[in-house]
């Protein structure tokens, strides 16, 4: 594969409404982030992903878009927006845009007037089918049917996610140009490219026909007729060739669901995108996305298996695009360490495990201070409305109120979404105000001011380790080199990062429990880890617990 300039960059997710409110109206905002540009930069990313900021009701926190050339207020204006760019770009920062076209806001424009009049050009902007019961029995993602009614009209919807995002209809022409026209218009703008919401949703079965019911509703999972529809292909490829293919931009989907046979097709040299989330491994702990309340039991072992079948096809056609964190899923160390999760040699290795896998490692806000889950009491502290659906169907599915509560604590996506913890100060020092969510209970301990130059502290590692990825003497090898899966015992992950002049075994203790493990050669020499010592003799590693090392092999 040719060398792209994006493959060297680290990613920084920023989720604005939580992450520096610089107005004291509760609510992160443009001007917070370009305030806190030195922080990131000290950290060491080289662009940010910044999560929705255009003109929006905020019932999905900006994932529905009600003017998409327009920003929303409470985010600040465009003046900040060039603001943000130019001061990042002193800083050798780019900045990338979340683009949201499967689905506006009930609220855009082109929507109010396809309900206004049913004959108007907008109409078929959306998906709408006329009757006087529902079309069908398919469930939507954040629950419910994906039909809504018409109020006064007997004719339907149609929304993937909640109720006030109505599916924009890719099978009309007009609309795709009129969606091209804005993305060109704002990569014109200076920004480096889009993460692309939910795109797999664009093509829908055609037929509408009933399926197969799975819940105590009668209704069935929408995926199975909506997501990666035969057909897809060409909505993809006359986006890119209309949008992305006429700049130097990089472009990343959120594509849940595509079948590894066809990711050729999607990240491949003449892919769609440049590189797509692989979900596999970060929903190893649930039946699915959209069905997050049944819970699944996982061992280290199937942790390692899901990211090295993930990386090694990714490998064969492209670049991944790696991840622990983002503002869906709930908080790395809660999730993958469990009781664990307040040990800093563990957070450290978990945060080392991923980011020395071959493709682009995604850190979300937070995540490099070891931020973890919280514990509310209560459904009236969850703003996130897949929270309160997943609550509902899990109490209708049987469980109890209290098991309920229990799921959607280690589950919510609000888990991510609390404000960033800055100081120890009144609100983390995240706003003057008060702030729209909850804090999480840990921030007087887990925040910047406390880890940022402080020896030990997991901010100081991730930066270390970023440093050590991007400028330190393996750094081709750690970026380019190729990536196989090596043979480990229990409880550890481990995988060798190689070209041809160098090979670089790396081995991660998931364990609390000291593990030996063989190693291919005598000789070898450890470059970099989480822990001072590191015990080899012979061809024989004792990991100690939570121990992560990158043992280079002499030629
Ligand atoms: C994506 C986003 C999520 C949003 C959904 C609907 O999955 O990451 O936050 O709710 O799409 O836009």
């Amino acid at each position: 594969m040719a060398r792209k300039w994006w493959q060297d960059e680290v990613i920084y997710q920023i989720y604005p409404k939580s992450f520096r409110d610089s107005n004291g109206d509760g609510i992160g905002d443009i001007r917070g982030i370009t305030e806190k540009l030195d922080y990131l930069e000290d950290l060491g990313v080289t662009m940010l992903w910044i999560c929705p900021i255009y003109q929006s009701p905020m019932d999905d926190n900006g994932y529905d878009v009600s003017d998409y050339m327009a920003l929303a207020p409470e985010f600040g204006d465009m003046d900040d927006l060039d603001e943000l760019i130019r001061e990042a770009d002193k800083r050798n920062i780019k900045i990338m845009m979340d683009l949201v076209i499967n689905h506006s806001s009930d609220e855009h424009e082109w929507f109010q007037k396809a309900l206004e009049d049913p004959e108007s050009r907008y109409h078929d902007y959306y998906i709408f089918k006329e009757g006087n019961e529902r079309p069908n029995n398919w469930r939507s993602i954040f629950g419910g049917s994906v039909w809504e009614k018409v109020p006064g009209r007997d004719e339907y919807y149609y929304h993937t996610f909640g109720k006030k995002q109505p599916d924009l209809n890719w099978e009309n022409e007009e609309l795709r140009k009129v969606l091209f026209d804005m993305v060109n218009w704002w990569l014109d703008r200076g920004i480096a490219g889009f993460r692309i919401d939910a795109i797999s949703f664009i093509k829908k079965d055609l037929t509408w026909s009933d399926r197969e019911p799975d819940g105590v509703d009668r209704l069935a999972k929408c995926t199975k007729a909506t997501r990666n529809m035969p057909g897809i292909g060409e909505f993809l490829t006359e986006l890119k060739e209309e949008t992305f293919a006429r700049h130097r931009c990089v472009t990343v989907a959120e594509a849940a669901g595509v079948p590894y046979e066809k990711m050729g097709e999607f990240i491949g040299e003449n892919g769609y995108f440049d590189m797509i989330f692989d979900f596999r491994y970060a929903d190893l702990d649930i039946a699915s996305g959209s069905e997050w309340f049944k819970r699944l039991p996982w061992t280290v072992k199937e942790l390692e298996e899901k990211i090295m079948a993930s990386q090694m096809i990714m490998q064969k056609y492209g670049w991944p695009a790696n991840f622990i964190e983002n503002h869906d899923q709930p908080r790395a160390a809660s999730k993958y360490l469990k009781e664990a999760q307040d040990n800093k040699d563990a957070v450290k290795m978990m945060g080392a495990m991923y980011f020395f896998l071959r493709g682009v490692p995604f850190i979300y806000q937070g995540q490099e201070l070891g931020m973890v889950n919280f514990e509310r009491t209560s459904m009236e502290q969850f703003n996130d409305l897949s929270s309160i659906d997943q609550y509902q169907r899990s109490l209708e599915e049987g469980l109890s109120g209290e098991e309920a509560l229990r799921i959607v604590n280690l589950r919510s996506r609000d888990n991510a979404r609390t404000p960033f913890p800055w100081n120890a100060e009144k609100y983390g020092g995240f706003t003057e105000g008060t702030p729209w969510l909850n804090m999480t209970e840990e921030y007087p301990r887990i925040n910047a001011e406390a880890q940022k130059g402080k020896e030990g502290s997991i901010y100081e590692f991730y930066k270390e380790m970023i440093a050590f990825r991007q400028h330190g003497p393996y750094s081709r090898t750690l970026i380019e080199g190729n990536i196989e899966p090596v043979r480990s015992g229990e409880d550890v992950i481990s995988y060798r990062r190689f070209t041809e002049e160098e090979s670089i075994y790396c081995l991660f203790n998931f364990s609390g429990k000291e593990r030996t493990e063989t190693l291919p050669n005598t000789g070898m020499v450890p470059i970099w880890g989480n822990l001072e010592q590191t015990h080899m003799n012979g061809k024989t590693i004792k990991l100690q617990p939570y121990q992560a090392v990158l043992i280079k092999e002499n030629e």
